[in-house]
């Protein structure tokens, strides 16, 4: 049932029709829009624009509808244009032109804005959880792991001793960003385009505030124009879905090295990784890899919406109906990625031997000979030539640092006295990277510490969103 034609000599030709449907996609957005037709409803009606008892009937079906569409029994057909037109026709087979008395003040402009918004802070507080449970599962093995000592990479090659704990804590602080990312997009994104109608709002005595109310917003958008043009939280949330993406993928990344031969630090559980086809030894990483290549994908929905955007006259265009595939794709990939890759993390153990026994080699504790003597007077770039002569010594002899004589450090730099032995040991170094910060053990441990009660915030604030929402969709 088309919701236009008075104008019209014909239908839309059948190719026509096949290109402007939404609905084998927009039909999921169905719970939503019976919820904002309920609260439209009640304006229509405290507006005294549809009597009470047309309203107990509309109210009684739009009710029934809800029920049907969670049982599985109302469908749409193949013949309806969006998910818009679908409800209205079943509301019609059960009303009779009383079906068609929503269609005051509103127009599918309003109305697929409003479903969209309500459709992506449902999902996108449902992901915040995925989120969180990563962060969890995280920061347990890095208090597992916050006494085991590793070498850390800058360039990929070996840097400075770190505690593999402190290693493994700062994914939980990206992911911690994206969370405060999808809080500030959530306090941008809460506002109501219901009662912009097309585009100038409306001559009927509707109220925008109170149906925003109804719906569990902030409020309503204060130009009607802005309401139906506005995908910036389209935009805004297809970024945030991305950089939980990188995050992962960046994550993902060093699962592959960490669990390769060569490494041979990592070890997946059976229930996490995947075998090869032909080389019956292969223990694959393939959940780490999916993440990965999935970004590009994130990243591909983001640049395609913004893509759309871009040029696009202010108020509707149905341009604009391109921005719900890229939406869907992005909150059901991380909605797939989140709790397998939160599994593999969960079950992954690490060789702390293998870990410490790379921690001092490739001369990682180079620097604490230059902070020995820059402690002892000496300004940083002699310090950082001296140190560097140990190594080059050490190089050319096929020995580590703490290989070399008090004779030979001597002879590099008169300030290179035997207490240096104190700090050419992996855990003194460690010991010694006490700034805030730092990945000393009880630098690393308060850390840990207060990640876990900003996890317990962040839980708290999705977890009270959460029921907000559920209470305001009736479930
Ligand atoms: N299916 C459309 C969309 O997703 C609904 C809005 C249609 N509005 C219109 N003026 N044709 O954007």
């Amino acid at each position: 049932m088309a919701l236009w034609g008075g104008r019209f000599s014909s239908g839309p030709a059948g190719d026509v029709f096949a290109l402007s449907q939404s609905i084998d996609f927009d039909w999921r957005l169905a719970p939503y829009d019976l919820r904002s037709s309920l609260a439209h409803l009640s304006v229509l009606e405290n507006a005294k624009l549809i009597e009470k008892s047309d309203a107990d009937a509309i109210r009684n079906v739009l009710k029934e509808m809800q029920v049907e569409l969670a049982e599985g029994t109302l469908l749409p057909s193949d013949q309806d244009e969006d998910v818009h037109s679908a409800l209205e026709r079943v509301m019609t087979q059960k009303l009779g032109p009383l079906g068609g008395a929503l269609r005051a003040g509103r127009s599918r402009n309003d109305q697929v804005a409003t479903d969209l918004r309500l459709f992506s802070l449902d999902h996108i507080l449902q992901l915040a959880e995925f989120v969180i449970a990563l962060q969890r599962a995280i920061l347990k093995k890095a208090d597992e792991y916050n006494d085991a000592p590793a070498p850390g990479f800058t360039h990929l090659q070996h840097a400075q001793p770190v505690l593999f704990g402190h290693e493994l804590a700062k994914h939980a602080h990206s992911l911690d960003r994206d969370l405060s990312r999808i809080r500030d997009w959530y306090a941008r994104t809460s506002f109501s385009p219901l009662g912009a109608g097309a585009l100038a709002g409306s001559s009927l005595e509707l109220d925008p505030e109170a149906s925003a109310k109804d719906l569990g917003f902030e409020g309503a958008i204060e130009n009607s124009i802005d309401a139906v043009s506005d995908r910036d939280f389209v935009a805004e949330a297809l970024f945030i879905l991305s950089m939980i993406g990188i995050h992962l993928s960046r994550m993902g990344e060093e699962w592959c090295l960490w669990s390769s031969t060569e490494f041979g630090w990592a070890t997946l559980d059976d229930a996490y990784a995947t075998g090869s086809s032909i080389m019956p030894q292969k223990k694959n990483p393939d959940i780490a890899e999916l993440a990965r290549g999935k970004a590009g994908r994130l990243i591909g929905n983001l640049t395609s919406v913004l893509a759309m955007l871009k040029g696009l006259p202010f108020a509707y265009n149905r341009d604009l109906q391109e921005d719900k595939e890229p939406l869907f794709d992005s909150i059901d990939t991380l909605a797939l990625v989140l709790p397998a890759f939160t599994g593999m993390v969960a079950t992954t153990s690490f060789d702390r031997a293998r870990m410490a026994a790379s921690a001092s080699t490739g001369f990682s504790l180079a620097t604490e000979i230059a902070d020995f003597l820059v402690r002892d007077g000496i300004p940083f770039a002699q310090a950082h030539e001296a140190a560097g002569k140990c190594v080059h010594v050490c190089e050319e002899s096929g020995r580590e640092l703490h290989e070399l004589t008090d004779a030979e450090f001597n002879a590099i730099h008169p300030s290179l006295t035997s207490g240096i032995r104190k700090v050419l040991s992996v855990d003194g170094a460690l010991a010694s990277r006490t700034t805030f910060g730092g990945t000393a053990p009880k630098s690393v441990e308060s850390q840990i510490a207060r990640l876990n009660s900003k996890i317990s915030i962040s839980e708290k604030w999705f977890a009270d969103k959460a029921n907000h929402f559920s209470g305001m969709m009736g479930q």
